[in-house]
């Protein structure tokens, strides 16, 4: 980002200013500014992101940690300058503590297939919500049906809140692990995560925590949280896709076993044994994505540059706008009012199907998320199938919410 850009940006917040770092938001349609509100799929990246990725590729390109020559040597110094970067970013005590991975999805499969099939036998029990996301349930199940242990699962209100007294007791004696969403995906929620760590200590358990909406807008602070793992997406920060983040407490990590097998992970192999790699190594098999990294970390560098108050204020106020703004469209209902909301606002319009509301929006230049959202035991909890989602970030500004607006304008017009 340029210095004017930034200086023009940090005090008060300047969404408008900030959008032109983004290329692909000057994107138009029908000669309009292309809206979009679908940032809780992925966000769009900064030039800042793409040029650093651009510049690896051009100046530094090579595998890491297995080569003596220059270029070796300047890719492991930008992979592990990204990994110091992501340690920064979230307050870990270490460097070795996080562990890259392709994203949350993998970060999570990575703790059922290491932890889970060490520790985790039949009988025992593993604590999700009814808000997770399927990259939070299916891997549990996955390993129930290996194990023979039993997924509990936190009931909700309907308002999309967890039920706080039902999480403390299902945390039981044969508890092994809790693993819950940070910020729900679909209704925006945001959960007492520290609270929730807290309790599951107290019964001895530990926390992995879902934070792929969270890392974009909330300070995550590992040491505050003291929550045992933690994961998200580098692709939803603002940087690019197929690298993510396991984050994991030193003596947590270095007591699992390995995940996937190959290069990088060993210290030496035989065919008598192997042993294994110290942490983080011991769970990044194979070439990383080394360009990713690079990106990530450049994406951290561009969230640290904006003045996070005014960046967190500024997506409160879009909330609230947005909120007010949708209660005037006929019959539109938004899904789920939690206490603590962030990111998002699902909603439906009477009983027009989410896809023609996202289609007829799409035609007026707005994109939006339709369908389960990747959470369908929410939705059937909710008694939907699907719901229509606007999600935020930080280069959206509320003329992008009077184009939702207007766009919806249409929707009704059409099959109201
Ligand atoms: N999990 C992403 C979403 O909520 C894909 O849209």
């Amino acid at each position: 980002m340029s210095k004017a850009a930034v200086e023009k940006i940090s005090g008060a917040f300047d969404a408008e200013t900030l959008r032109e770092e983004f290329p692909i938001l000057s994107e138009q349609r029908d000669g309009r500014r292309l809206v979009y509100l679908d940032s809780g799929a992925t966000t769009q990246k900064p030039r800042a992101v793409i040029r650093e990725i651009e510049r690896f590729y051009e100046e530094a390109n090579s595998n890491v940690h297995r080569g003596v020559h220059l270029l070796s040597e300047r890719a492991t110094e930008r992979f592990e300058g990204a990994r110091e970067k992501v340690r920064s970013f979230i307050n870990a005590r270490e460097a070795r503590e996080i562990v890259f991975v392709r994203g949350t999805t993998e970060a999570v499969n990575l703790v059922a297939g290491s932890f889970g099939r060490d520790r985790i036998g039949e009988g025992d029990e593993i604590v999700i919500t009814h808000m997770e996301h399927h990259s939070n349930i299916v891997p549990w199940q996955l390993l129930a049906e290996q194990t023979g242990a039993v997924l509990k699962v936190v009931p909700i209100t309907d308002d999309g809140e967890l039920v706080l007294e039902e999480y403390e007791r299902l945390l039981g004696p044969r508890t092994k692990l809790v693993s819950v969403i940070y910020i729900s995906n679909s209704l925006g929620t945001v959960n007492p995560i520290k609270d929730m760590v807290a309790m599951a200590h107290t019964a001895g358990v530990p926390v992995l925590v879902d934070a792929a909406q969270a890392a974009a807008h909330r300070r995550i602070d590992v040491i505050d949280l003291d929550c045992d793992l933690l994961a998200f997406s580098g692709h939803k920060l603002y940087g690019p896709t197929g690298i993510g983040v396991l984050y994991g407490k030193a003596e947590l990590l270095e007591s699992m076993p390995p995940y996937q097998g190959g290069g990088e992970m060993i210290l030496s192999v035989s065919f008598e044994g192997t042993t294994y790699n110290t942490i983080p190594g011991r769970f990044e098999a194979g070439t990383p994505n080394v360009a990713g990294a690079v990106g990530l970390g450049a994406a951290i560098d561009f969230v640290s540059s904006l003045d996070r108050d005014a960046a967190e204020a500024h997506e409160r106020g879009l909330l609230a706008y947005g909120a007010e703004r949708l209660a005037d469209v006929p019959d539109l209902s938004i899904v789920g009012c939690p206490r603590e909301k962030s990111g998002a606002h699902s909603f439906l319009v009477g009983d027009v199907h989410p896809h023609d509301i996202g289609t007829v929006l799409d035609a007026e230049g707005v994109a939006v998320r339709t369908g389960h959202h990747c959470t369908q035991p929410l939705m059937e909890r909710l008694g939907l199938t699907a719901t229509a989602r606007a999600s935020f970030g930080v280069y959206n500004t509320r003329q992008d919410i009077d184009r939702l607006v207007e766009g919806l304008g249409r929707v009704t017009e059409m099959f109201g």
